[in-house]
């Protein structure tokens, strides 16, 4: 235990004496220091609380500066309104701010702050020097405060604007100082808050400066712009537009193409009001206008900007202001999931047939104000409502979720009209046994129990796709799509496995390669037989090839072999893929049946039994959907009936 106060003291022989009351009141400068435990946590804290008044301040021009993390100083300085001398004197108060005056105004807050807090946390563990003046006074204020105390005033000659640096975070809470991080730990908090106001603002000039060096200069422009001068030029021509609005909320950014999506978590923005803000629950919807195009275990980037009407949000949450409140958080999911697909299918990443968003949006009754209590329970009731949050959406034909594929008898469900009729003890049992069997033994199934209208139909359109009936519909499959899957199914199992067999040349043929690809063939001789090809070295530059894959057209040999070696060129810039991801992936390309191909019947039904037996039919090896399925259901809805 401490050393005892004297009021102390007296409690430790209450018999003896009188026991005066007990309740203080903190003095301001131990209040402001508790409540700045929340507020500023770290340098990082006071880099967004800063560079939010500079923005509210209206300054078109922003730099923070920056020493040892932080740690020793943390200035921001800006062009904008600038505070009298009144003013400056009392934005170090608690509770002082120019951004509200009454709880109605918390409901419309437009600025980034209305607490404030911010300042006065600031001051109160750091010593702080003020410099600010408004345009139409003569003279600048310079305060200097340290532990909540004014320690100098006086009038300066300064530009327009505020400049705020704290020196010395935690000078007097040593406890605090001594759980900062590394350095390198808190300048990357540092750089994510920057970045995170920076992006929010792009018409803003912002520029950071660490230990001297200038890290970040960002020129004002468009929001594109700044995305590419945060998170780097590779996005260039990587970003797909986002731009839905309705009257309910708008929803505009940009997300990255699928093959952008990153094995970790990073470069994903949601803005709600200009306000960065962190919603597992808005990711996920995101997340679910992605999927099957990208990598189960991957991050799409995304930078979007959520606004709607200050009342139909609540940002009054929590202290550092990273989560909020929507009145009706479905209705976001909805539009923001919504709205990323759009955007993906306008771009041709994901099939679509009807892409009418913004009216049926519009339709919406929760965008026809007024959104009383009754209107939004009726709300989610509509068709369109629910066709937004469930899966079943008319106007998108979605590929079928994985989980959803395993058991290649759901499409050979009967329908329940049929079922009713037609289901018999000998095609149940059929049905059971397809949850292991084959395509082949479904068809059969199908073909027996199903009256003659049902029965499986499979005809080729554009000699590029396959059409084949189904109980419930119909499916299209790409048949250069799907043959990629089979084929990279098949050589990924030989390249762990059994090798593919082998068919020997009768006629070895050789090529002569430049010394560049003599390096890369060298390099994957020992795989390609893995996978079918025997080819040996013959020489110098010269290789001969002793035989290719059973399954290859005999006679082509060289320019099969050549056209590999461009496809694994092709993939040399994908750091992501393995030595042998890039070969079996060339490989399932190289082989596989091209559109325009005309393919028999039983080519047909081989491949469509083929890539349903794949683990994962529905995506080509590149992440294009491999086969479209339309149910008589959405049929029926697509024509109204
Ligand atoms: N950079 C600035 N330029 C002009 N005024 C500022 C600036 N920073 C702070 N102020 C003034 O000080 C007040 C208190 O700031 P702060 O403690 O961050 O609280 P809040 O931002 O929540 O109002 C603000 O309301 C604003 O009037
Ligand atoms: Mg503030």
């Amino acid at each position: 235990m401490g050393s005892l106060s004297p009021a102390n003291a007296l409690f430790l022989v209450p018999e003896r004496l009188f026991v005066p009351d007990k309740i203080v009141l903190l003095p301001d400068n131990i209040a402001n220091q508790i409540a700045a435990g929340e507020v500023i946590q770290r340098p990082a804290s006071a880099v967004k609380e800063l560079m939010e008044n500079a923005v509210d301040a209206g300054a078109t021009e922003i730099k923070l500066i920056i020493q040892d993390a932080g740690k020793s100083l943390l200035q921001v300085i800006d062009n904008g309104s600038g505070m009298s001398e009144t003013d400056a004197r009392m934005c170090f108060e608690r509770h002082a701010t120019s951004k509200i005056q009454t709880i109605e105004d918390l409901f419309h807050i437009r600025t980034m702050g209305f607490r404030g807090e911010a300042l006065a946390s600031i001051a109160a563990v750091a010593q702080v020097e003020l410099k600010t003046k408004k345009a139409e006074d003569e003279a600048g204020t310079y305060i200097e405060v340290e532990n909540s105390v004014v320690k100098k005033q006086e009038p300066v000659a300064v530009p327009n604007g505020t400049s705020i640096a704290m020196k010395n975070l935690f000078f007097n809470v040593p406890a605090r100082r001594n759980f900062l991080k590394s350095n390198a730990a808190e300048m990357r908090h540092i750089v994510d808050e920057f970045t995170r106001v920076a992006m929010a603002f792009p018409n803003v000039f912002f520029s950071l400066t660490a230990n001297d060096q200038q890290l970040f200069h960002l020129e004002a422009g468009s929001l594109k712009q700044r995305i590419l001068q945060l998170l780097g030029n590779n996005y260039n021509t990587k970003l797909v537009t986002v731009k839905e609005d309705t009257d309910y909320l708008n929803v505009y950014g940009f997300v990255g193409k699928p093959d952008t999506a990153k094995k970790t978590r990073g470069d994903q923005y949601f803005f709600v009001n200009n306000r960065f803000i962190k919603s597992a629950y808005l990711n996920h919807a995101v997340m679910s206008a992605y999927r099957e195009m990208i990598a189960a275990d991957s991050f799409p980037m995304y930078v979007l900007f959520i606004d709607l009407d200050p009342t139909r949000v609540d940002v009054n949450v929590h202290p550092t202001k990273q989560e909020i409140k929507f009145e009706d958080e479905k209705i976001a999911y909805a539009f923001i999931q919504a709205a990323v697909k759009h955007a993906l299918a306008q771009f041709s990443i994901m099939p679509t047939l009807d892409f009418d968003l913004d009216a049926s949006i519009q339709q919406l009754p929760s965008v026809q104000k007024p959104f009383t209590e009754e209107v939004k329970s009726a709300t989610a009731f509509t068709s369109i409502y629910k066709g937004f949050t469930e899966k079943h959406q008319a106007h998108i034909i979605e590929p079928l979720r994985r989980t959803e594929l395993k058991h290649w008898k759901d499409f050979y469900e009967p329908s329940p009209a049929v079922s009713s009729q037609e289901s018999t003890a000998g095609s149940e049992e059929a049905i059971a046994k397809t949850e292991t069997g084959s395509f082949q033994s479904l068809l059969a199934v199908h073909h027996s129990s199903l009256t003659s209208e049902d029965t499986a139909l499979t005809i080729q359109l554009h000699n590029s796709y396959i059409l084949t009936q189904t109980p419930n519909g119909f499916i299209l499959i790409n048949q250069q799509a799907a043959h990629e899957r089979v084929l990279y199914e098949q050589l990924t199992a030989a390249m762990q496995g059994k090798p593919v067999a082998t068919q020997r040349s009768l006629f070895p043929v050789t090529f002569e390669l430049t010394p560049a690809d003599v390096a890369i063939m060298n390099e994957v001789l020992t795989d390609l037989s893995q996978l079918g090809y025997l080819i040996e070295p013959f020489g110098k530059n010269s290789f001969v090839i002793q035989g290719t894959p059973a399954d290859v057209l005999q006679g082509n040999e060289k320019l099969i072999v050549e056209s590999l070696l461009e496809q694994y060129k092709n993939f040399s810039s994908e750091v992501k893929f393995s030595k042998r991801e890039k070969l079996i992936r060339s490989a399932a390309k190289q082989q596989a049946v091209k559109s325009g191909n005309k393919l028999t019947e039983s080519e047909m039904a081989r491949l469509t039994a083929d890539l349903f037996n794949c683990k994962q039919p529905n995506i080509s090896p590149d992440g294009n959907p491999t086969y479209l399925e339309f149910k008589k259901e959405q049929l029926e809805k697509m024509f109204s009936r």
